[in-house]
């Protein structure tokens, strides 16, 4: 089982990615560090704690930023609700663990214990692990983040998806560090709908149960707003590709992001001019380009549906 890390803001998506990658039985969770972003720091760390227990595993929980590095925080409560979990409150006894988010992703990374973090919100903490330790960081194989967008348009503004927004600042800085990065950008996940059709596929069940209810909630900004067919599920498809790196194709490209700007901020700012500029731009991340939208929402659906009960 591959050791991760799950940065996030739980978050509808976030959760449905954290029952996805403990039920996958492919990931061994060595931990969850939350941060602001789709509710506050606060919500995201409960809402975390709460899927934990309701999935019956035992994995601790660090507790991160409440704001950016820079500038002004966001939330998304117009999407997830204002408690980031569609208002639903899953009861949980275990508290966070004192380290905070950045400490936990640093102690871990230099014990050896985790070899990929799999980022699902705004980069704050990972940048301030970076920050304040860029020598253990170094130890890390691999970091996969949901963020940012090549041609498609943006989330919270024209051209800025959430994640990159929340904090561009940390993007930036996260971008530019040494470790090898894969990107799943918008462009992917706008491609895997889930649709209303889909959710006569779920097994009865309790869990598939919660899934719906949840991905019913957020399916309303998606379809009322957005026009879409469905809702796209961004989180849970990066943590399957991550037990599934066959579901996608990847592209080497250079990639900065926009920490300034009257109307860019957040924005990923790739190098698609061809010839020269190709042949001479500075990579820095792998992004997934294509994606096989059928077998995930299958493989998601199964799993989500399995008997399994228990994380143990
Ligand atoms: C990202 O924005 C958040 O609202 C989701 O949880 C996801 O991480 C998608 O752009
Ligand atoms: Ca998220």
């Amino acid at each position: 089982m591959r050791p991760v890390i799950i940065n996030c803001d739980p978050g509808i998506d976030d959760s449905l990615a954290i029952m996805l990658a403990v039920l996958s039985k492919r990931l061994k969770v060595v931990g969850i560090t939350t941060t602001f972003g789709n509710a506050s720091v606060e919500h995201t760390t409960e809402n975390a704690l709460g899927i934990v227990e309701y999935l019956g595993a035992d994995i601790p929980v660090a507790k991160g930023a409440n704001g950016p590095i820079k500038g002004r925080r966001i939330n998304a409560n117009y999407v997830h609700g204002n408690n980031g979990l569609a208002g639903i409150r899953l009861p949980h006894r275990a508290k966070a663990v004192a380290e905070s988010a950045e400490d936990f992703i640093i102690d871990r990374v230099k014990a050896g214990d985790v070899d990929t973090i799999i980022s699902t919100a705004p980069l704050t903490n990972i940048a301030k692990a970076f920050m304040k330790d860029a020598r253990a960081m170094r130890r890390l194989k691999k970091l996969v983040i949901m963020g940012g967008t090549v041609t498609e348009p943006g989330s919270v503004t024209r051209v800025a998806e959430f994640n990159f927004f929340g904090d561009p600042y940390a993007a930036e800085y996260v971008l530019h560090t040494g470790v090898y990065k894969l990107m799943i950008p918008r462009d992917i996940t706008q491609r895997v709908i889930f649709k209303p059709s889909d959710f006569s596929k779920f097994a009865p069940g309790k869990r598939s149960e919660l899934a719906a209810k949840l991905i019913r909630f957020y399916q309303r900004f998606y379809m009322n707003v957005l026009d879409l067919d469905g809702n796209p599920l961004p989180d849970v498809l990066t943590v399957g590709i991550v037990i599934k790196p066959g579901l996608i194709k990847t592209k080497r490209m250079q990639m900065d992001v926009e920490t300034g700007g009257d109307y860019t901020r957040g924005m990923s700012v790739v190098e698609r001019r061809s010839g020269e500029y190709q042949r001479k731009a500075v990579t820095n991340v792998d992004v997934a380009v294509s994606i096989k939208p059928d077998e995930f929402l299958d493989y998601f659906i199964r799993t989500i549906s399995s008997r399994k009960t228990t994380y143990k």
